[in-house]
């Protein structure tokens, strides 16, 4: 509709919202102008700056300066320019306060894609701005400390849930298209649920959201305002009960603290044994998932990786709760070393080709299940979440397993040579599986190579996807996938940190 010209000039506003793209998805499945200078040619893929979700001086400040002194190849500046400031430009979906107490700040955040805040992505989400984030009150501080508020409420209320629907204050009505039809025990209100897949690291997201905003401010006093204490207790709670195993002293059956049911035709959207899964062995430190970071089932309940990022973050954050509840910390760390010593125990594994690895998930009788999946945490992923280094010699020895052919998910070919997952299947590479193997890398070969498959396996489309079909570059899924693409700008960010001669070089 044309406007007549005395209108627009009134209504500014109104004109300038005209221009913002309407469906995002299909904005960022097609090449926006202008290109970027170099042999890429990316689109631009930032939407127009009125229309970006939350705006960050500290986030442009970052972009324009790497563009100078940080990295010299104009296409993966471009590039760098496109996914760092995706979470900010495009899934900020309303910030307030409480209705219960109007100090205490919110953040709804969703996914990209999907009109629900996941535990773990919007975690992930925000660790990306962690390395702007420097004192208690900037735009980026506010951002973090409405999460963890948001968070905690979705914690105390429903802790088995791995996604959840925007807070009653933002006004934005719930989405309810993903899990109609779902049996779940506990019932949940579907107005406050997304969805309710029970995965261990969405306890451990909340935790690791807690630790990098208080690791960056040190600011302790925030987490005795509001409920984050009682979050925390739910969190051992639930653990708790899921350290249980399927049978008591006597042989009877424990009855499981959390089922799922779903009527579906793929074995990764239902869960056996009536919605209780595979029997474990119970009582041996170990806490059990249902659903792996990619919300498929597990096979073996307890999933590795998941419980690594629990008890490194339950160490990390014992240090906040120490000034809240002496007792309350103590029992953390409890929890978090007999954790570790349990995957000592349980997790170590003889591979016939690599030596001692750690299994992806075990089931405490001795089964267990050798292969990774991209999605964090992932047992690549290792030295990332601050579990061990990646000098450890199981690690290493996991690492070769994971980044070979001798792992089932490993998409290999042409286009990309990386971890994948059941979620979609074998022979579709993850961009987050090779952002994953830079992040733990210190091999300048190994990190020059996988920033080229990053580059050159985009589909012309400038952002980093969900997967990409190792021998297909047209064939990839998730235009619109905020947390990979934070992901890649972290990593950028790492390395001019840590190797920033590998971004002073050309990758033409
Ligand atoms: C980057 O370089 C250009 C041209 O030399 C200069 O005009 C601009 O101020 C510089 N920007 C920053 C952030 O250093
Ligand atoms: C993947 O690895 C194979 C060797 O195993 C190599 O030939 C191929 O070029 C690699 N693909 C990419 C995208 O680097």
């Amino acid at each position: 509709m044309r406007l007549p010209v005395f209108f627009v000039s009134l209504a500014a506003s109104a004109a300038l919202a005209q221009q913002c793209p309407e469906d995002l998805v299909r904005y960022f499945s097609q090449r926006n102008e202008p290109f970027s200078p170099g042999a890429y040619e990316y689109p631009y893929q930032r939407i127009p700056e009125d229309c970006r979700t939350y705006k960050v001086p500290a986030i442009e400040r970052v972009i324009n300066e790497a563009k100078n002194n940080t990295i010299a190849d104009p296409d993966l500046h471009w590039l760098f320019a496109n996914t760092w400031p995706s979470t900010v430009d495009t899934t900020v979906k309303w910030t307030g306060y409480s209705a219960d107490n109007p100090k205490e700040e919110l953040a709804f955040i969703i996914t990209g894609d999907i009109n629900a805040m996941w535990m773990r992505d919007s975690s992930n989400q925000l660790q990306s701005y962690k390395a702007v984030l420097s004192s208690s009150d900037d735009k980026v501080a506010k951002l973090f400390r409405g999460a963890i508020n948001l968070q905690a409420r979705y914690m105390r209320r429903s802790p088995y849930c791995n996604a959840f629907q925007p807070p009653p204050e933002s006004g934005i009505p719930p989405t309810f298209d993903h899990a109609d039809g779902d049996v779940v025990k506990p019932e949940y209100d579907p107005d406050f649920v997304f969805e309710c897949k029970y995965e261990i690291d969405s306890l451990a997201a909340f935790l690791q959201l807690s630790y990098d905003y208080y690791h960056a401010t040190d600011d302790a006093a925030f987490f005795a305002e509001f409920s984050w204490k009682e979050a925390v207790r739910s969190i051992l709670d639930v653990s708790k009960g899921l350290m249980e195993g399927t049978y008591a002293e006597d042989g009877s059956i424990n009855a499981s603290p959390y089922t799922w049911a779903r009527k579906s035709t793929a074995s990764t959207e239902t869960v056996a044994n009536k919605g209780t899964g595979e029997p474990v062995n119970g009582n041996i430190g170990l806490v059990r998932s249902f659903f792996r970071p990619s919300d498929d089932s597990c096979i073996f309940q307890y999933f590795i990786p998941g419980n690594m990022m629990l008890a490194r973050y339950l160490k990390a954050t014992a240090d906040i709760m120490d000034t809240i509840d002496e007792g309350m910390a103590t029992e953390m760390r409890d929890m978090a070393t007999g954790i570790e010593d349990a995957i000592e125990e349980h997790a170590i594994v003889q591979h016939p080709k690599f030596g001692k690895v750690y299994a992806y998930e075990v089931n405490g009788f001795g089964s267990h299940s050798l292969m990774d999946d991209a999605n964090l945490p992932s047992l690549l992923s290792i030295p990332h979440l601050g579990f061990k280094g990646n000098d450890d010699p199981i690690y290493k020895n996991t690492r070769d397993f994971v980044l070979s052919r001798w792992n089932p998910y490993f998409a290999y070919g042409p286009v990309i040579n990386a971890t994948g997952g059941p979620h979609l299947g074998p022979g579709n590479g993850w961009p987050m599986g090779v952002i994953t193997q830079i992040l733990t890398s210190d091999d300048d070969d190994e990190i020059v190579g996988g920033i080229r498959q990053l580059m050159g396996s985009t589909s012309g489309l400038g952002l980093m996807h969900e997967t990409v079909n190792s021998h297909d570059e047209t064939v990839w899924t998730r235009p619109w996938f905020a947390w990979t693409n934070g992901l890649f700008g972290q990593m950028i960010l790492d390395l001019a940190d840590r190797k920033p001669h590998l971004l002073k070089k050309s990758y033409q």
